[in-house]
């Protein structure tokens, strides 16, 4: 189906044709009156979605367990007067937000009801390769996989979604992904009240079939594969959102196949970042606009007057290549008439001594189509070794198609970066003919016989064969590694 179908359907067609047209010159005046023909408050009449906190237990050695469960018989209404199947965990589309504390143990059972092999990965955390759910931990229909792990980093925003070889896409696209969110009690005093003044945002494309369904044929397809014209925020199409508190903070993941989010607000108001993927800022800083590429993640912060609307949308430039195109309303915020007063955010945000992350060995990356250094993944070869805890500078180069790096089992920061763009990092945009310069701190779990990937994180391309693996092992045992897998177990 194409772009306009959709819109006269729903009918928005005059409002998203205009929207197309004026985009840019509307983000540039700053105006929310550009694209509008509508009055604002009948283009957002459901409420958003908010995910469930996901149940735990506490062990008897003080772990605490999850129980998640994947399946492929959902049923959920995103349009009106139709029914789309979908795929969730622990429901019928997305998952629970899992929650964990810095330092705590977690033990976790996976269960998968799925007529096929799935993984599910944590993508963010720290842990033994083992524990990843990578492709090196499939879990067969009928299984229940049971990783377990310690939580040895900074409070973040993570998430976790399937990684099985060849099918992420398609998984995801489905429905299997939620957010796990790592919490530090001895962390700064921000807005942490889940779901009434800290909201999760996970933001979907999707295209639809005329009978309601999540239109499938290009999802592995094409350059990108697809890029939908139906915006979904928690599974929820065009929601509103109404506030009792002044002061809210946003917990942004593009989940997206492979459409880069421009978020900010319509009106071009301020508001500030304080986390990126992987931790948080040092300081917040202030901003009206932010990227996001599949697999990234970003905490906002804003304060709104008693009584106002405001609308979230994405702008992306109008002359980008095809997964930034586009403007897309997000999420209309309400504000109560007694919403509660403005807080205003600490100075530091970073606890504790500041994570070192300098520059180190180099490891060159050069991105080519689909492939990393002029090859496509093997699931059976070791591209590179990496010392346990080891700073290494990664140079990401990138040809004429953007990607979205995301390397496991390591954080980085952009090297020459300033501001929001410093921070944490465990995926990163790569603009065509980009150079990026990381410093990347791996883990310090050995296990110099499963790999972690890195892999774009546009799914299409990452089931294409776009990634490559490495072993973290112990000092001075580089050169010992195996470099294939084949004929081993694991
Ligand atoms: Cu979000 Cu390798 O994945
Ligand atoms: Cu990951
Ligand atoms: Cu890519």
């Amino acid at each position: 189906m194409t772009r306009m179908h959709a819109e006269a359907r729903t009918g928005r067609r005059t409002l998203l044709l205009a929207g197309a047209l004026a985009g840019l010159a509307a983000a540039c005046r700053g105006s929310q009156s550009g694209a509008d023909t509508a009055p604002t408050a009948d283009r957002f009449v459901t409420d958003l979605r908010i995910p469930p906190l996901a149940a735990s237990t506490i062990d008897s050695d003080g772990a605490r367990r999850f129980a998640l469960a994947l399946r492929d018989d959902g049923r959920s209404s995103f349009l009106p007067g139709t029914t789309t199947p979908t795929w969730g965990v622990n429901g019928d589309y997305l998952g629970p937000t899992v929650r964990v504390r810095v330092g705590e143990r977690v033990r976790m059972a996976v269960a998968s009801r799925l007529a096929e092999r799935t993984t599910l990965h944590w993508h963010g955390m720290l842990l033994p390769a083992r524990m990843d759910g990578g492709p090196h931990q499939p879990i067969e229909p009928g299984a229940t996989w049971l990783p377990q792990w310690t939580v040895r980093q900074p409070a973040a925003t993570l998430w976790y979604h399937p990684h099985a070889h060849g099918s992420t896409a398609m998984h995801v696209y489905r429905g299997l992904a939620g957010l796990l969110v790592v919490d530090d009690p001895n962390g700064p005093e921000l807005p942490g009240r889940y779901g009434i003044d800290d909201i999760p945002l996970i933001l979907q494309d999707r295209r639809f079939d005329p009978d309601g369904r999540f239109a499938e044929a290009d999802v592995d397809d094409g350059t990108y594969g697809l890029l939908g014209d139906t915006i979904l925020i928690n599974g929820t199409v065009r929601p509103r959102l109404r506030l009792r508190d002044r002061t809210v903070r946003l917990r942004l993941l593009n989940a997206a196949n492979a459409r880069v989010f421009h978020p900010g607000f319509a009106d071009g108001r301020p508001f500030q970042v304080v986390g990126t993927d992987a931790g948080l800022l040092d300081r917040p800083v202030t901003t009206t606009r932010v990227r996001m590429s599949p697999g990234e993640r970003v905490e906002i912060v804003v304060s709104l007057a008693a009584r106002e609307r405001v609308v979230l949308d994405s702008r992306g430039p109008d002359h980008a290549s095809d997964p930034e195109r586009g403007h897309f309303p997000l999420l209309q915020l309400e504000v109560r008439p007694d919403a509660a007063d403005p807080v205003a955010l600490p100075d530091r945000l970073a606890v504790g001594s500041p994570q070192p992350y300098r520059a180190g060995p180099l490891r060159r990356f050069r991105l080519d189509a689909l492939e990393i250094n002029g090859r496509r993944g093997d699931p059976a070869r070791i591209d590179e070794v990496v010392v346990a805890g080891a700073h290494e500078t990664w140079e990401i180069s990138n040809g004429r198609y953007a990607h979205s790096l995301h390397i496991h089992g390591a954080h980085f920061r952009l090297l020459d970066a300033t501001g929001a763009d410093a921070g944490l990092k465990d995926t990163v945009f790569v603009p065509p003919g980009a150079t990026l310069r990381l410093a990347v701190r791996f883990g310090t779990d050995i296990d110099p016989a499963t790999p972690y990937m890195y892999h774009c994180h546009l799914l299409r391309h990452e089931d294409g064969g776009m990634s490559g693996q490495f072993v973290v092992v112990a000092p001075g045992t580089e050169n010992e590694v195996p470099r294939s897998l084949r004929g081993h177990h694991h």
